[in-house]
């Protein structure tokens, strides 16, 4: 990746967050030092996207989803397509994330399918891949990530815009992070992998990103921004994040 491309501190809420407290978060979100290098981008739960693009959009914060379904319109009750969250003035969705895949089942076929889908409505897809523990202690990671990115194989549009997000399974909200080298390590191969699929594209870290930890991961090379789970529900938190991406790119 060029260094000149920039970086993305996304939040995922996942499922919290009604409105009050969502009105309360944008009202002490503090400015983004340095959008010339670091995107903001925020993923509501869908009751609250409708309700957040415009005051996200003054912040200068773009606004993504957690999920989407692939078929355009029609009899998928509880669905809701990729038009509809343009619609709502996403410009992000995320895809693949592990809960989905563990907890609700999710294939490797459907999320094909729903990048596919959301290409076609001109969304960009964080694409979430990662490994389990225990597949890390077989040494397994590359494998598996090679595997998930294999969706990608011969499938990309050329005018098609992406963001992959390394998270590894064990280290989302159990408080423990890669170390920087694992991070390294395994950003690395993801680039590489991505360039023999014909198209590098910023790979962001995700699991257990905090204030604490955010300056020395986003530090790390091959780390393009991070997908922040439970430090996004606090402005301040999330905002210390975005400041420690500003500060490292
Ligand atoms: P935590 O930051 O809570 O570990 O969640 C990470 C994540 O899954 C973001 O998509």
């Amino acid at each position: 990746m060029s260094g000149s491309v920039r970086c993305l501190v996304a939040g995922n809420w996942k499922m919290n967050g009604v409105l009050e407290e969502a009105r309360s978060f944008v009202s002490e979100l503090g400015n983004n030092p340095a959008p010339e290098r670091v995107e903001v981008a925020l993923m509501p739960p869908f009751t609250l996207l409708q309700a957040l693009a415009e005051p996200l959009r003054q912040k200068g914060v773009s606004l993504g989803a957690q999920n989407v379904y692939y078929e355009p319109k029609g009899a998928f009750t509880g669905s809701i397509s990729p038009m509809m969250l343009r619609d709502c003035g996403c410009v992000y969705v995320i895809i693949g994330h592990s809960e989905r895949r563990d907890i609700i089942g999710e294939r490797d076929e459907q999320i094909r399918k729903k990048m596919r889908a959301a290409w076609s409505a001109g969304l960009e897809p964080i694409l979430c891949i990662g490994e389990h523990l225990e597949e890390r202690e077989n040494g397994q990671t590359n494998n598996v990530l090679k595997k998930q990115l294999a969706i990608l194989e011969g499938g990309i549009p050329e005018a098609a815009s992406l963001t992959i997000a390394y998270e590894p399974v064990w280290a989302i909200g159990t408080g423990k992070t890669a170390t920087p080298e694992q991070v390294e390590e395994t950003h690395a191969f993801i680039h590489e992998e991505l360039q023999r699929l014909g198209r590098d594209c910023r790979v962001l870290y995700g699991g257990s990103v905090n204030p604490g930890n955010a300056a020395a991961l986003m530090k790390t090379p091959g780390v393009n921004g991070a997908l922040v789970g439970g430090a996004s529900l606090k402005a301040d938190s999330f905002m210390a994040i975005v400041a420690a991406a500003a500060e490292a790119n």
